[in-house]
């Protein structure tokens, strides 16, 4: 009777967990879609979940690949031609840009086939089916291993499911765990390797707004580029070959060239990277309180460096520009999160649902053990490892290491050392002269932080060194006497290297500095990290499976995954979310209008600032009203889930057709990844007419307009 009543506490308050943060959003298994149809339908879709997602037939999910490997994007047209975002593009768009031929800056459309631009170590993965494989990773799996043994057991049983799907094919698989090891998924895809750059719009329409805009609505930014994939003679993937043709996709997307209105009914197929639901209120309040704040605060030093950096010359703003379209990103999303999840009183709603859940105790004890190895974790990436120099004394201290260990060949000693020598080669030929003084900058600022707020109390080897003159004097120092600050010195060292000349080096300031903090993580506290995470995967697999009997119970189902119900946590794989175009409120007493138009991009300008810059050309084509068959419009915002890797995916319509390209999401809803509000949450998606009327109007590339097809 006694545990009936425990029991039955527990489910009111996972009831209430459950309505408090899993009430909305969703990114839903595409092969189970059908359990979502009703809902689907109630909110305006018109196709069916088999137009979505089919094995048998071509369907809307043979238009949906993994653009390289965190990006989405979609094809447009028999001809392999496929849409993805600008910032997915970005680094093969500067690859192939020159002080001749500026892609980057000026745009670049290719006006034939031959003039597309090869973009070797590009990917681009097609999905050929996935299924359900619990039973197969599970076999042998007995309730009484230990975490490590079952670890052991499911590895071994995925690496055989895998090879016998793909041994002797063309294809490639790999097996995720949904629901922390609760069910397993099997993904075969084809992965095509010839692709190649087709368009770039110029940066002050790809990136318009730059990382001021970024993560925020109203927003005007052009981010999409356009590839094309190519293949053998058969369709099938191969490497690059002048002789390979353009892929014809099995399904290519139409494109709708109709105006959108609040509230109208839109879908994104993708691949979301990660989101957290799951997490218990102790894991949050560590992001909220603890590390966000850690990382904003490290971030914003080296932003600063960088950015007073750029303001030197135009040379140096574009040499940092990528570094800080990076670091940025993460700033700001973090800064949102932490707002976000304040706002909602998470922590707060969270422990509401834990309430007499037996293993909150477990919880609490493994995330309070683990606190201080993940903030370590954090710190050297973030801190230790965040300036180029300290990154060259960790290869440093591990070519020492090599060369203590007798196990360890000269040969491979002699390689190891020549391979150090010829990045650090690269490095010194680069802009050292001028670098140096920024990176130095990074090292002594990130380093200060990371000894007050966490050092200090955490490595006592520090302790006596420090003791004796000012922190930054002394960081200062390490950065003004090692050996890697004098090239010539580093050079000779390193060249034709033997195992004794480590001992040249063991005494330098950086490695004498860097050893024993990278000694500690490495030695001991990636391990109890290591264990500390296994005991909470465990955890986290009982708990979430209790969630889900809860939810099924409660609503009278059965299926131990429940789409339309709780979704498995993003891990970039395919799936589809869906919502409605909507508007919403940021604070109190204002509304923001759910798309913007290219009146706000002339409001905007500003001719000396970089991300503001407007080009003629696009001031021509508005104000000579040089628009149709297009649109003014340039973005929109709707209620649908979606995280990073959700960039370059497809947004749309209620028929399947192609609508716009997501990119980002409104700065109010960051915390979606950990819980999703619809009333704050909207993802952010480029109109697909203001593409079109870039590639058509602007790059003139009449072409490519020609390839697809378009509904009116
Ligand atoms: N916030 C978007 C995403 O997470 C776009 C990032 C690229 N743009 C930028 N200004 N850094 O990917
Ligand atoms: N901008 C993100 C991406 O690159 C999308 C997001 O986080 O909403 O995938």
């Amino acid at each position: 009777m006694k545990k009936y009543i425990l029991f039955f506490v527990i489910v009111i308050s996972n009831i209430l967990f459950l309505n408090n943060t899993f009430a909305q959003g969703g990114m839903w298994l595409p092969n189970q879609l059908d359990r979502n149809q009703k809902d689907m339908m109630s909110k305006g879709c018109h196709i069916s979940a088999k137009q979505i997602y089919d094995e048998q037939n071509a369907s809307i999910k043979d238009a949906v690949v993994l653009f390289g490997r965190g990006c989405t994007g979609e094809f447009v047209s028999n001809q392999g031609l496929l849409f993805t975002n600008h910032h997915c593009g970005y680094s093969e768009i500067v690859k192939h840009s020159t002080v001749d031929h500026d892609y980057l800056t000026n745009g670049f459309a290719a006006m034939s086939l031959d003039e597309e631009l090869p973009c070797p170590g590009l990917t681009v993965t097609l999905l050929q089916y996935m299924k359900d494989v619990t039973s197969d990773v599970l076999s042998g799996v007995s309730s009484s291993m230990t975490e490590k043994e079952r670890q052991m057991k499911v590895n071994e049983n995925i690496k055989n499911i895998v090879e016998n799907t793909t041994k002797g094919t063309n294809l490639d698989g790999y097996v995720k765990a949904l629901y922390y090891g609760n069910q397993y998924m099997l993904y075969v895809n084809k992965i095509y390797k010839d692709v190649r750059l087709v368009v770039a719009p110029p940066s002050n329409i790809g990136k318009f707004g730059g990382d001021t805009d970024n993560w925020m609505w109203p927003r005007h930014t052009g981010d999409f580029s356009v590839f094309r994939v190519y293949a053998d003679a058969n369709n099938e993937p191969a490497e690059y070959s002048k002789n390979n043709k353009p892929y014809q996709p099995k399904k290519f997307l139409k494109i709708s060239l109709k105006d959108k209105n609040e509230g109208d009914f839109t879908f994104v197929m993708g691949y979301p990277g990660t989101t957290q639901q799951f997490l218990t209120s102790y894991a949050v309040e560590d992001i909220q309180n603890i590390e966000d704040p850690a990382r904003i605060k490290l971030r914003t030093e080296r932003l600063n460096v960088y950015k007073s950096a750029q303001e030197e010359s135009p040379a140096k703003r574009l040499r940092y520009a990528s570094d800080v379209a990076s670091i940025a990103n993460g700033w700001k999303k973090w800064q949102g999160e932490v707002k976000g999840l304040k706002f909602l009183n998470a922590v707060e709603k969270k422990r509401q649902g834990e309430l007499n859940n037996p293993l909150m105790s477990q919880f609490y004890e493994l995330y309070n053990d683990n606190r201080k190895y993940k903030l370590e974790q954090l710190y050297i990436g973030e801190a230790v490892l965040a300036s180029d120099f300290m990154y060259n004394t960790r290869r440093l201290l591990s070519l020492i290491d090599l060369s203590m260990d007798n196990t360890v060949t000269d040969i491979v000693l002699k390689t190891e050392a020549d391979n150090l020598l010829s990045w650090l080669d690269k490095y010194y030929n680069n802009d050292f002269a001028s670098h140096r003084g920024v990176d130095s900058m990074i090292f002594v600022r990130t380093m200060t932080i990371f000894y007050n707020d966490f050092a200090k109390d955490n490595y006592n080897f520090l302790h006596d060194k420090l003791n004796k003159m000012p922190i930054e004097d002394y960081f200062a120092d390490i950065y003004k006497t090692s050996v890697l600050n004098n090239p010539e010195k580093i050079r000779k060292v390193l060249k034709d290297y033997k195992r004794k000349n480590y001992k040249k080096l063991i005494d330098d300031s950086a490695v004498e500095f860097l050893s024993p903090i990278w000694g500690q993580y490495v030695n001991s506290t990636r391990e109890k990290l290591t264990q500390n995470n296994n005991k909470l995967d465990s955890l986290y697999r009982i708990n979430t499976k209790h969630y889900i009997d809860e939810y099924n119970r409660h609503n009278n189902t059965k299926d131990m995954s429940m789409n339309n119900g709780i979704f498995p946590d993003a891990n970039l794989t395919m799936r589809v979310t869906y919502g409605n175009i909507a508007s919403f409120k940021p604070k109190d007493g204002i509304t923001y209008r759910h798309y913007t138009t290219i009146a706000g991009i002339m409001e905007k300008e500003e001719p000396n600032i970089y991300d503001y810059v407007v080009e003629q050309k696009l001031k021509d084509i508005y104000y000579n009203n040089d628009i149709a068959p297009y649109s003014d419009r340039v973005a929109f915002i709707a209620t649908n889930h979606t995280t990073g890797g959700n960039s370059g995916s497809p947004v749309m319509d209620a028929d399947g057709n192609l609508i716009g390209l997501n990119f980002d999401r409104n700065w109010e809803g960051t915390m979606s990844d950990i819980l999703y509000d619809k009333d704050l949450c909207r993802n952010i998606t480029l109109d697909i007419r203001y593409c079109l009327l870039i590639i058509d109007k602007y790059l003139e590339a009449k072409n490519l307009i020609n390839e697809l097809e378009l509904v009116k």
